[in-house]
C-alpha cells in the first residue's frame, strides 16, 4: 500500500466505523494530515470532551490518550502505538508525591498535563504549557508545590511573583538538551530571527527567548508574525510542520537534540492498522482502559483546568 492509498483508506475507515483522531502537533505530517483535530495537549483536551464519535483513535504519548478517556469516558479510546509514552509522565510516582504531600500539606498541587492518571488522583488543578500561568495566576491559593517539571514550574514562578511555588526536579529529557549556548549560537547565526521556544525548556533558555509559549502557541505566533524568520526551540517536527505551512518563510532550529523519541514512535501504517482492527478483537490491546474510580478521581483535576484555563 502507498502513503496515499493509506492516506485514503484511514479516510474511509474513519466514515465507516466512526472514527474520530486526534493528533498531537509533534506527530508526523503523514497523521496530521489526516486527523480530525490536532494541536497541544489543551486544544487536544478541550476538543476530546467534546467528540460525538463512537471511536477515538488518539496518536500522541500516553497521558494524552489517558486524558481524551478521562474526557469521554462512553467512547472507545486507542492508542495507534501504545509504546509512546512520556518520560517526564513516568517521574514521579503516587508514594513520592504521597511523601512530598505529607511533608508540605498546606501547598496546593498543580500538576503539569504531563503525568498519569493515578498521580492526577493526588493532585488539585492540572494545568498546560498553555495555561499554567493563567491558572496559577488566577487562583487565590498563594502556597503551590510544582509537579513535575521544574522548569515549567520555573517558568510560572517567574510570571506569578506573588506566589511561593516548590518544585520538584522533574522536566522533559529532549527539551533539556538545548543550551543557553545553543541560544546564543543560533542568534548569532540568524540574527533576524525570532526565537519561539517552549517552557519545557531550562530558564537559561527561556530567558533568551522573543515567544515562550505551548506548540499551539509557537505555531500561531511563527504563522501570524510580520517576521519571516524563526528560531524553533521545541520538538524537530514543529519546524518541520511550520516550514510547509509557510513556504515563505525560514525556520531554522534551536538544537537538532530536541527529538522525543516517544512521538515519532507512531506511525501512519499504525494508525491505518488501529483504524482497520476497530470493531474486532485485534484492537483491544490498544484501547485505553481505566476504572471508573479512577476516571472519577483523576478528572477533578483536569475538569479545573479545562474550567479555568478557556
Ligand atoms: P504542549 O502543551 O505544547 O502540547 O506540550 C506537550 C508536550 O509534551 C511538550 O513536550
Ligand atoms: Fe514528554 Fe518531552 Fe516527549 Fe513532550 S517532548 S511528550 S514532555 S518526553
Amino acid at each position: 500500500m502507498t502513503v496515499y492509498e493509506a492516506k485514503q483508506k484511514i479516510l474511509e475507515l474513519k466514515k465507516e466505523k466512526d472514527i474520530c483522531i486526534l493528533a498531537h502537533s509533534y506527530e508526523s505530517r503523514d497523521i496530521v494530515e489526516v486527523a480530525d483535530y490536532t494541536g497541544d495537549s489543551y486544544k487536544l483536551s478541550v476538543d476530546a470532551s467534546k467528540v460525538t464519535n463512537k471511536n477515538i483513535v488518539f496518536a500522541g504519548v500516553h497521558f494524552m490518550a489517558q486524558t481524551a478517556k478521562m474526557l469521554s469516558p462512553d467512547k472507545h479510546v486507542y492508542m495507534p502505538n501504545t509504546a509512546a509514552g512520556c518520560e517526564m509522565a513516568e517521574q514521579m510516582d503516587v508514594e513520592l508525591l504521597a511523601g512530598m504531600k505529607a511533608k508540605e500539606p498546606d501547598r496546593t498541587v498543580v500538576a503539569y498535563i504531563n503525568t498519569t492518571a493515578e498521580l492526577k488522583t493526588l493532585c488539585d488543578i492540572c494545568v498546560t504549557s498553555s495555561s499554567a500561568v493563567k491558572i496559577v495566576s488566577s487562583i487565590p491559593d498563594k502556597k503551590i508545590l510544582f509537579i513535575p517539571d521544574c522548569n515549567l514550574g520555573a517558568f510560572v514562578q517567574k510570571a506569578c511573583p506573588d506566589k511561593d511555588i516548590m518544585l520538584f526536579n522533574g522536566g522533559c529529557p529532549a527539551h533539556q538538551r538545548a543550551t543557553r549556548q545553543d541560544a546564543v549560537d543560533a542568534k548569532a547565526a540568524h540574527p533576524d530571527a525570532l526565537l519561539l521556544v517552549h517552557p519545557e525548556c531550562r530558564p537559561a533558555v527561556t530567558e533568551l527567548a522573543d515567544y515562550v509559549g505551548s506548540t499551539s502557541g509557537i505555531m500561531n505566533f511563527a504563522k501570524n508574525s510580520d517576521n519571516k524568520e524563526f528560531i524553533i526551540g521545541t520538538e524537530l517536527s514543529i519546524a518541520e510542520h511550520l516550514q510547509y505551512e509557510c513556504p515563505d518563510k525560514r525556520f531554522w532550529l534551536l538544537t537538532k537534540n530536541i527529538i522525543c523519541p516517544n512521538m515519532r514512535m507512531t506511525t501512519l501504517m499504525d494508525v491505518f492498522n488501529i483504524c482497520n482492527e476497530i470493531g474486532t478483537d485485534a484492537a483491544a490491546d490498544r484501547e485505553i482502559l481505566m476504572s471508573d474510580e479512577l476516571i472519577a478521581k483523576a478528572k477533578v483535576c483536569i475538569d479545573r483546568m479545562i474550567e479555568l484555563g478557556g
